[in-house]
């Protein structure tokens, strides 16, 4: 499928959604993000793909929303299209692993975007910010909720409040990246971290990324209730059969997704 402002790749089971409006630095608007859910979609029914990544540019993963999309609009017109509701229900809803592999700028709903995947590799020259405050704004993409969950009350609070940047070296230290490598090592890590999801089967994947978002959702009590029974669950699957056959028998397990 082509697409005007992305660049889709598959290679060796693995996903790679490249955002691609260079002259806007990523910005999201409303053409980027339903191609966006229409890339996404794709790829998750593609029985091919075992792995998404979604990434930008070296200067930018993306810079938020396009400003210049929204700034004519009315009260009544971003509340009953619910602006930026469903546009991002299809990453919220995807059961495929995405890694968000972040260079540059991901600013308002670009750093909302990247921790709306299930986990972020930062280049060194990554940085995060949520500048909404500048416009008169909040953020709309889940920014107040996540950050604050990954970062704590008083960083998220002061990113919000003040609209300054934070860099990969305090993204990482506070939780908010899983690693930070040199600039032009970041798609090469990225794809690596892909390529090992990918060995896995889907449907453990799956069940992780289920376990792992509903801890943001519940209490310790049904989280670990709902942990341990996903993990009964997997009883079920022949990939347990062959995962824990393959480690006894001392080989690698070949996973069959069933
Ligand atoms: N929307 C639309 N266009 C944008 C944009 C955005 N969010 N960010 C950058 N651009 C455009 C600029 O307008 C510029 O276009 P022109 O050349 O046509 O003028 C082009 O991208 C390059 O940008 P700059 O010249 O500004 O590049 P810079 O290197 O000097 O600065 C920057 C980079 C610091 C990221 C700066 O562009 C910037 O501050 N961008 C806005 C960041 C922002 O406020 N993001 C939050 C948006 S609101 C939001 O996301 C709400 C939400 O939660 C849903």
């Amino acid at each position: 499928m082509a697409y005007n402002t992305l660049i889709v790749e598959i290679e060796d089971h693995v996903a790679l959604i490249r955002l691609n409006r260079p002259d806007a630095l990523n910005a999201l608007n409303t053409e980027l993000l339903g191609e966006l859910a229409k890339a996404l979609r794709s790829a998750e029914e593609n029985e091919k793909v075992r792995c998404i990544i979604l990434t930008g540019s070296e200067k930018a993963f993306a810079a938020g929303a396009d400003i210049k999309e929204m700034s004519e609009k009315t009260f009544v017109e971003v509340f009953s299209s619910d602006l930026f509701g469903p546009e991002v229900e299809r990453l919220l809803n995807c059961r495929k692993p995405i890694i968000a592999a972040v260079s540059g700028y991901a600013l308002g709903g670009g750093c909302e975007i990247a921790m709306m995947c299930d986990f972020i590799i930062a280049s060194e020259t990554a940085k995060f910010g949520q500048p909404e405050i500048n416009l008169g704004v909040v953020a709309g993409i889940g920014g107040t909720q996540r950050l604050t969950r990954f970062v704590g009350k008083s960083k998220a609070m002061d990113m919000h409040l003040t609209g300054r940047f934070m860099d990969a070296e305090e993204a990482e230290r506070s939780g908010l990246v899983s690693r930070v490598v040199p600039t032009k090592k970041l798609m090469e890590e990225a794809m690596g971290a892909a390529q090992k999801i990918a060995e896995k089967s889907v449907l453990t994947s799956m069940a992780v990324k289920e376990a792992v978002n509903r801890s943001y959702e519940t209490t310790l009590r049904e989280g670990l209730l709902f942990e341990r029974r996903l993990f009964h669950a997997m009883f079920a699957t022949e990939d347990q059969t062959e995962g824990m056959g393959a480690f006894l028998e001392k080989r690698e397990p070949q996973f069959r997704d069933k």
